[in-house]
């Protein structure tokens, strides 16, 4: 029998009214093979309640979640099966050990495959969790321990909801390195919700932006970054920026708090550019040319849209 092949996660026009609020505005996603998919976007973009979602935690106004084909609204249990989950501060039983609370989850999971323990205590670098009960772990290990019973299913897709807040730079440096061996070592979809664009830069395939509960971009960190950027330093940069911005296929023209300009564009041809500038009688003292990042991007992309909410 040929069985149908679905994609892991497909979101359709979802949206999340609170009290008449929009959260997030029918948002469309597909997810279809494994890797590490970043969710960027500032606090209060509409991650954790998409997460949510996906989980069956809240009911959509409109659209629609499925996971592996089932809609986790009306085949929760078989959606469920397929997914791993790991929130903000993961509660946990402060009088047992780490290895006895994956044990409690592992029961709850009842039906369900699960994966060894002490290879998840193992690989999360928990391997002192054996014998330290929860409330002696610092937050790093907490955080850790959600990540291990994230896992425990055996889960095709993860979600990850800002996984590294509050660890120090080794801690932040471990889970990261984790999140590659998940997805293409071990074969899973992991979909990290983060507001650290180095993060998701970091580790991401592919990353989606995520702003005031729309999707505003989406592509591998190297397609989103395919963008040009040019500095140059000349006389009266402040008529200079207005003459530039009437130069073809310029997305962008700041002037910097240091006096240099920078002109933004995705097929900036920086020849192109120095000779409009001769043209109209421009000296120019300097010139240098850069890729993007993805913090110019994201800046770019939601420039005149700042509140934070
Ligand atoms: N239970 C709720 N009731 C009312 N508003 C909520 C609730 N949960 C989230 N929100 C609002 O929805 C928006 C998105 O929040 P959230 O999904 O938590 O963002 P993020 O995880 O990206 O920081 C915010 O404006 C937040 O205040
Ligand atoms: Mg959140």
């Amino acid at each position: 029998m040929i069985t149908k092949k679905y994609p892991v996660l497909e979101i359709e026009n979802l949206s999340k009214n609170f009290n008449g609020t929009s959260a997030l505005n029918k948002i469309n996603l597909l997810l279809d093979s494994p890797g590490v998919y970043g969710f960027l976007g500032p606090n209060g973009a509409g991650k954790t309640t998409t997460f949510k979602l996906i989980c069956a935690l809240l009911k959509p106004t409109t659209g629609r979640v499925l996971i592996d084909g089932k809609d986790v609204q009306r085949e929760t249990s078989a959606a469920m099966a397929c997914l791993g989950v790991q929130f903000d501060s993961p509660a946990f039983y402060p009088g047992l050990t780490g290895a006895e609370n994956l044990k409690v989850i592992s029961k709850w999971l009842r039906g369900s495959k699960t994966q060894n323990i002490q290879q998840l205590l193992s690989f999360a670098g928990l391997n002192e969790a054996e014998s330290k009960k929860v409330n002696e772990y610092s937050w790093g290990m907490k955080q850790r321990l959600g990540l291990a019973s994230a896992l425990l299913p055996d889960p095709k897709l993860v979600l990850l909801d800002e996984p590294t807040n509050g660890l120090d730079p080794n801690g932040i440096a471990y889970v990261r390195g984790l999140l590659p061996k998940l997805a293409h070592e071990q074969g899973r979809t992991v979909f990290l919700a983060s507001h650290r664009m180095e993060e998701v830069e970091q580790v991401c395939d592919k990353v989606i932006i995520i702003h005031e509960g729309t999707i505003i971009a989406s592509g591998s960190p190297y397609e989103l970054t395919a963008g040009k950027i040019v500095e140059l330093v000349c006389d009266n940069p402040h008529s200079v920026v207005k003459l530039l911005k009437k130069f073809d296929n310029v997305n962008d023209v700041t002037l910097l708090p240091n006096s240099k300009i920078q002109v933004i564009s995705p097929d900036l041809e920086t020849g192109k550019l120095n000779k409009f500038l001769i043209e109209n009688s421009v000296f120019v003292k300097e010139i240098n040319e850069k890729r993007e990042s993805l913090e110019s991007v994201f800046l770019r992309l939601t420039k005149g849209n700042k509140n934070e909410k």
